[in-house]
């Protein structure tokens, strides 16, 4: 917790826009500046598009429109879900912006019209959903929007178990003169939380928001009992192959197409 002076970000401060309120929202495109690089957005978007084909794509948790832009700027019409306005208002203020339809809600149950040939979640968010049981949902409600034959995209990291040394529950990540961060993990739960400590003008800011790590494995378990099965998975956008030092998946789950009438 920050002393006297601090500003603490958390649990207790979350408001209808969950960890991405306005706070967040103000300056996310340029904290995650390294994920709008060409070289990072590119080929997610080239193989979301392929994915797509002719057909529209779901994005759960679209944000900013990191990816949801680009690829509606490829002509594959996209939908969007997301708790945030505040992230959600950013989307609307961008070019294209106004091509992307959202529904503000739980991407773990909220539904929208239409059959989706994609339904993706990207850069981790799929562990912003802190409860197995959400996990679960989460695929059953993607599956519930694909049309026979689609796909259901995940990327995430593996967890980084390997880093954390036998009793020891907190990994730093980042060391500065002014800035420190660090992941804590309970093995026994699979939650975990990313903290951040900032030093502004000798006042400390903490912001910490909770997560639910989960195996490779474990995903595809939830992809069967939402009636998906595996059907490829990389390293990365660019489809390397996904080898036990793999620090994150590309993972892509089908739902069966119908089977032709005998
Ligand atoms: C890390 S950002 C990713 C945004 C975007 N997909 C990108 O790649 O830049 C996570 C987004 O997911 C949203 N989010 C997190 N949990 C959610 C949930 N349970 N339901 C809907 N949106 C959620 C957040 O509001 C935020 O906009």
């Amino acid at each position: 917790m920050p002393r006297d002076g601090g500003r603490l970000y958390g649990p207790d401060v979350i408001d209808d826009d969950g960890y991405f309120g306005e706070n967040i929202a103000a300056d996310y495109d340029d904290s995650a500046a390294d994920m709008f690089r060409p070289g990072v957005v590119d080929p997610a978007v080239d193989l979301l598009a392929d994915l797509a084909g002719d057909g529209p794509a779901l994005e759960l948790g679209i944000g900013t429109g990191r990816i949801a832009l680009p690829l509606s700027g490829r002509g594959v019409p996209v939908h969007g879900i997301d708790l945030s306005r505040a992230m959600v208002e950013r989307l609307r203020a961008k070019p294209g912006g106004e091509a992307i339809d959202v529904t503000i809600g739980d991407f773990a149950t909220t539904r929208v019209a239409g059959e989706f040939s994609l339904a993706y979640l990207v850069f981790n968010t799929i562990a912003n959903l802190t409860t197995q049981d959400a996990q679960v949902d989460c695929f059953r409600n993607a599956a519930a929007h694909l049309r026979p034959g689609g796909c259901f995209v995940v990327e995430v990291g593996v967890p980084d178990l390997r880093r954390l040394p036998p009793g020891q529950n907190a990994v730093p990540f980042h060391i500065s003169d002014t800035r420190w961060a660090f992941d804590t993990y309970d093995v026994a739960t699979q939650a975990m939380s990313s903290n951040y400590v900032t030093i502004t003008d000798g006042r400390a800011e903490h912001w910490s928001i909770p997560f639910r790590y989960v195996w490779p494995a474990e995903l595809d378990l939830m992809a069967r009992l939402a009636g998906l099965r595996l059907r490829d998975r990389w390293e990365d956008w660019t489809r390397e192959p996904f080898t036990s030092e793999s620090g994150k998946h590309v993972s892509v789950w089908e739902k069966p197409a119908d089977r032709p009438a005998d």
